[in-house]
């Protein structure tokens, strides 16, 4: 009998080894070695090609005839723009998120939309019931939406043979098999093997094809980075589980532009576009409080406004504590430290919580002004006036930096009625005469903090 021949896996990144060894030394993480067979018969699966006999040529690039490119458009306005634009044909779209943020719920809702294609929505993760009761949930009726609960590749195809999908989704790749693989499902070898079946089968039929992904706990993909280099795009699905906004970004499109996001809001009958995020995010309350301000934010190329919340209070216990949720707490700590050494704020024996209203991350610098403002305005415990909004990035120097695409920012704080916004004074090619709402350019913390407090 032939000797299987296997190797070692690192299951987080997807390394190999010859050898069994604690440590990954591509990862550094311990304990992911697993063995795999990797001795595949020949003639496997039924999307091989044998390239190695076609004869290929190089061409120049003026040579090459420029096809009109066709997309196929999605119902669902967010997630064509996420794609760039729709979906490219033959496509391979990874859609990764967290357990129970909703990608089951996204896809099965783009399935039912659909009305006028054929998709076949293979789950590996719940029976043909439950995903009845689901799209009850979301309700709409859809003839030409076809499920299905398998994990084996090779019946995989033969259903796909039989319905010929226009576009399929499997969800999701780590419940998937191919028996062309000895490893059990969930391997890297696995994982790999029916990417690339699938990978085959979208090129040559032309069928785009949603992939879902797991993301562990660390937030990557989960094991495979290699997949992330198979496929064309990879979508990524984050929000809080408390909250109800769910973000959809690109990480990577072959087709389009990574800046694009798109915003849905869940509900008990599936997820909702969100069309104004900004509307949502500031709160309506009537009172004016202190620690409130007013960011005006890019995600991706979209403005939005979030309001920044702070609380600053004497710490009760020996050394103070600094907690942030949505904001990055050593660029608030650093914050703290401009604000004591530069404008002289003696915040060192202070606790200082920070929160994103709506429980949306913001990576975005311009939100730094508001971050101080809305801390200064809680340690003096005065009100900043909601009308104002603040768009600037702050340096450890103390000076408010410019931030980018700043017409857009304030277009969008002037759209949501703000009298007021607060910017660089080193933002070039901005002008009153251009806008309605007041522009105030200021060049240092105090300047803001006098423009603000008076
Ligand atoms: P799901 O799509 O199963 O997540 P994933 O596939 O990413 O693991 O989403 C599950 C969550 O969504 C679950 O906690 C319930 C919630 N949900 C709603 O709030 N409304 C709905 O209409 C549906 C279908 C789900
Ligand atoms: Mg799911």
């Amino acid at each position: 009998m032939a000797k299987v021949k296997t190797s070692f896996f690192c299951q987080n990144c997807g390394a190999e080894s010859p050898k069994w060894v604690g440590k990954c030394a591509s990862c550094n993480e311990w304990n992911t070695y697993v063995e795999e067979v990797i001795d595949r018969p020949k003639s496997a699966t039924p999307f091989s090609s044998s390239s190695s006999q076609r004869a290929s040529k190089a061409h120049s690039l003026n040579e090459i005839e420029k096809k009109i490119e066709r997309r196929i458009e999605l119902k669902d306005v967010e997630l064509n723009r996420v794609l760039g634009g729709g979906m490219v044909p033959g496509s391979l779209i990874l859609f990764g998120g967290e357990p129970g943020i909703g990608k089951s719920t996204l896809l099965l809702q783009m399935a039912i939309q659909e009305t006028d294609k054929k998709i076949l929505y293979i789950s590996g993760e719940e029976s043909e019931q439950q995903i009845k009761m689901r799209a009850d949930r979301i309700g709409i009726g859809n003839d030409n939406c076809f499920v299905l609960t398998e994990t084996s590749m090779q019946n995989v195809f033969l259903q796909i043979e039989a319905v010929e999908p226009d576009i399929l989704i499997i969800d999701s790749v780590q419940t998937m098999h191919s028996q062309n693989i000895e490893s059990s499902p969930g391997s890297i070898s696995q994982i790999r093997e029916c990417t690339a079946e699938l990978l085959r089968y979208a090129k040559e039929s032309g069928t785009p094809v949603f992939l879902v992904g797991h993301i562990t706990k660390e937030g990557s993909l989960a094991g495979p980075k290699v997949l992330e280099h198979m496929v064309d795009t990879v979508l990524v699905f984050e929000g809080d589980r408390n909250h109800v906004y769910r973000i959809i970004r690109s990480v990577k499109n072959r087709f389009g532009s990574t800046n694009e996001l798109g915003i849905y809001e869940m509900h008990g009958a599936g997820l909702r576009v969100v069309e104004n995020p900004s509307e949502i995010l500031l709160s309506n309350n009537e009172e004016n409080l202190s620690g409130i301000s007013i960011a005006s934010t890019l995600e991706g190329i979209r403005p939005i406004m979030v309001e920044v919340q702070a609380l600053v209070s004497t710490a009760a216990y020996g050394t103070p504590q600094r907690s942030s949720t949505g904001y990055d707490l050593r660029r608030l700590n650093m914050l703290l430290a401009v604000l004591e050494k530069r404008c002289g704020f003696k915040l060192g024996a202070k606790d200082v919580f920070l929160n994103i209203a709506g429980g949306i991350k913001v990576n975005d610098p311009a939100i730094d002004l508001a971050v101080v403002c809305a801390i200064m305005s809680s340690n003096a415990n005065i009100p900043i006036n909601k009308k104002i909004s603040l768009s600037a990035e702050i340096s450890l120097s103390g000076e408010i930096k410019p931030v980018n695409r700043m017409d857009q920012r304030i277009s969008e704080a002037q759209k949501l009625g703000m009298e007021q916004i607060i910017i660089s004074k080193y933002n070039k090619g901005i002008h009153q005469k251009d806008f309605e709402i007041e522009i105030v350019k200021v060049g240092k913390i105090e300047d803001a903090i006098r423009a603000i407090f008076g």
